[in-house]
Formats: C-alpha cells, sequence, structure tokens
C-alpha cells in the first residue's frame, strides 16, 4: 500500500495541471505526520458505513445516515431534512478542496455520529474513499 500511495504523491507532483487534488494531499500528509500508516478507501468504505449508537437519538447512525451510501448523490440531513450537496468532488467539485473545512466537519461529524472524534488513521481512510467516489463506481 505504502507503494500504491507513493505512486499517486508523484502523479500530483508530475502533473499538478490535472490533478485537482485539493486539500487532500496535505491532510493525508498531515495525518501521517500524527502517526497514522498506510490509508485505504475500503477501509474508508467500511467506516463510512458502520452504525454506532447516537445516544441523543436513540437510534444508530453512520456518516451515510446524512450523506448517504452513493457519494455522487445529494444527502438529506436526518434531523433537519436539509437538503446536502453530493460528497463526491467527480460530481462537487467544490468538495475537499478546504482542508479547514474538512477538519471542521471532520470534527463534527464524527462526535455526533461515533460519539468521539475520528483518529488521524480514520479520517485519511475516510479522505480515500471519499475522493474516489465517482458516478457508478460501484466496482471497489
Ligand atoms: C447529521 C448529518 C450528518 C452526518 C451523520 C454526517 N455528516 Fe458530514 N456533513 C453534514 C453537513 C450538514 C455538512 C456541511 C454541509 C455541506 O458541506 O454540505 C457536512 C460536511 C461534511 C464534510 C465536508 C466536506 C467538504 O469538503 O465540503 C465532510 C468531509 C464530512 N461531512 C464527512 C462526514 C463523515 C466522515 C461522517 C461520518 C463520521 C459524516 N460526515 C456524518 C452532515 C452530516
Amino acid at each position: 500500500m505504502r507503494k500504491a500511495y507513493t505512486c499517486v504523491c508523484l502523479a500530483m507532483i508530475l502533473l499538478p495541471a490535472t490533478a485537482s487534488a485539493g486539500a487532500v494531499e496535505s491532510l493525508l500528509q498531515q495525518y501521517q505526520r500524527q502517526g497514522a500508516g498506510d490509508f485505504n478507501p475500503i477501509r474508508g468504505k467500511k467506516l463510512w458505513e458502520a452504525r454506532h449508537m447516537q445516544s441523543k437519538l436513540g437510534k444508530p447512525v453512520s456518516c451515510a445516515s446524512c450523506h448517504t451510501t452513493d457519494l455522487t448523490r445529494p444527502g438529506q440531513h436526518l434531523r433537519t431534512g436539509k437538503h446536502i450537496e453530493p460528497m463526491s468532488p467527480a460530481v462537487n467539485p467544490s468538495r475537499l478542496m478546504d482542508a479547514k473545512k474538512v477538519e471542521k466537519w471532520f470534527r463534527r461529524n464524527c462526535r455526533w455520529t461515533w460519539g468521539r472524534v475520528c483518529t488521524p488513521q480514520e479520517k485519511g481512510d475516510l479522505l480515500m474513499f471519499i475522493r474516489q467516489s465517482n458516478p457508478g463506481g460501484k466496482k471497489k
């Protein structure tokens, strides 16, 4: 896995014009400096769909409860019913562009959904999963 990740990094350096990495690469590097290992989108997908008991709601919830399991589609806020734009950068180019925004929402959403902050490892796995999501991208 480390090899694959290094390749991604190299591709980003070699293809700056085509790669719209947004905030992802710098966040992944930051998470590794904080002790995370290699990142894996399949683990990210499992985390995304894993249900945890939400104590105030009294029901199990996951990231997909608001953002759905198909990230190329819009979501809906579980409590307020508000429309949420699709999470996939493939259909919503404004996603994962701003590291501060990503961190802010990780902090909020991990606390609310899981009852605790996400670890750097988990955040990296989730980012890999979100970044890779694309229309019809069921092959993973
Ligand atoms: C209760 C509903 C809800 C749940 C559950 C939820 N989110 Fe969110 N999430 C939101 C809202 C609302 C926003 C901010 C509005 C927007 O960006 O569309 C947001 C924004 C985000 C963003 C910002 C992305 C960007 O660059 O714009 C990320 C990343 C994110 N959520 C990840 C997660 C993860 C990971 C989980 C599970 C641990 C999760 N969310 C669970 C409602 C939710």
